[in-house]
């Protein structure tokens, strides 16, 4: 039998990527994880990793750069050819510190890669969404991202300055409203989703350990937080910026 919920999670070689497209294809064996991944190589592994797992549901592999309207286009082309719809969209590649050395080029960097890129994907993919009967959004953004949050000092994260990033974030947001908002009628659910802070290769091998020390959780946490948007237990928080475990941030 068909699989009967598609579902793209970008950025899925890594961290929080990673271990929702496990999740996500463990929950269900009516499941299939299109693993959306800038690097085959590096793609090529996490799929034979979490195969290896033998989730009930079924994964495959995508190139994908969400940097780039090439790589997306020939992206929702295979998505259209091998499956003919998406149920699910989960935006979550991201960067936080850009390749890029000057500071113009870095703050464009990663909101190309945060903000630009997410919503490009997201409209790329509508004609595909609207093909299915519970379609979904979730972008994966920060709390590090709320304009709120930033306001009230000292508390924690309250010293992490990285404009670049929270900039990126603040934008994801109002790409989650806008998309909300432009296509809510004919029954898209779109979330920002705050992944809480979790042990990743995010800020680079080298500070997983200080991840580690400043009391991080897995990323397994916030793949279950992602998985009960899927399954519809944050139904009632559509078009909001919530956080795992219940909870939510103001804008
Ligand atoms: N970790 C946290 O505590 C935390 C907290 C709040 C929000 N987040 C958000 O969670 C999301 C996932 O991050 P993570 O913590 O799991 O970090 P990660 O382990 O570094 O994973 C990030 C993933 O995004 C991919 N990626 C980067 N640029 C891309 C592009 N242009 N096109 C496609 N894929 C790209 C990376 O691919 P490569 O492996 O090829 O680089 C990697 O697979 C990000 O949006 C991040 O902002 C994380």
């Amino acid at each position: 039998m068909a699989p009967n919920r598609v579902i793209l999670v970008t950025g899925a070689n890594s961290g929080i990527g990673y271990d929702t497209s496990y999740a996500l294809a463990a929950a269900s064996a009516n499941n299939h994880v299109i693993m959306g991944c800038r690097s085959l190589t590096k793609g090529t592994k996490a799929l034979e990793e979490l195969q290896a797992r033998k989730p009930a549901g079924t994964l495959s592999l995508l190139e994908l750069d969400v940097s780039t309207d090439e790589s997306i286009a020939s992206a929702v082309e295979k998505i259209t050819a091998d499956h003919g719809v998406l149920d699910v969209l989960v935006n979550n590649a991201g960067i936080i510190f850009p390749r890029a050395e000057s500071r113009r080029a870095a703050l464009a960097e990663t909101m190309n890669v945060n903000a630009f890129g997410p919503l490009l994907l997201a409209e790329a993919l509508l004609p595909l969404l609207k093909k299915s009967e519970d379609p979904r959004i979730i972008n994966v953004s920060s709390g590090l991202g709320s304009i709120s949050e930033r306001l009230v000092p000292d508390q924690f994260g309250s010293d992490i300055t990285a404009e670049n990033y929270r900039m990126s974030k603040a934008a994801m947001n109002m790409a989650t409203a806008c998309l909300y908002m432009n296509n809510r009628a004919w029954g898209v659910k779109v979330w920002s989703f705050c992944p809480g802070y979790v042990v990743t290769n995010l800020s680079g091998e080298e500070d997983r350990e200080n991840r580690v020390k400043q009391g991080a959780e897995s990323s397994e946490t916030s793949a279950v937080g992602i998985l009960e948007i899927v399954e519809g237990k944050r139904d009632a928080e559509v078009g909001t910026f919530i956080q795992r475990r219940g909870g939510r941030y103001d804008w």
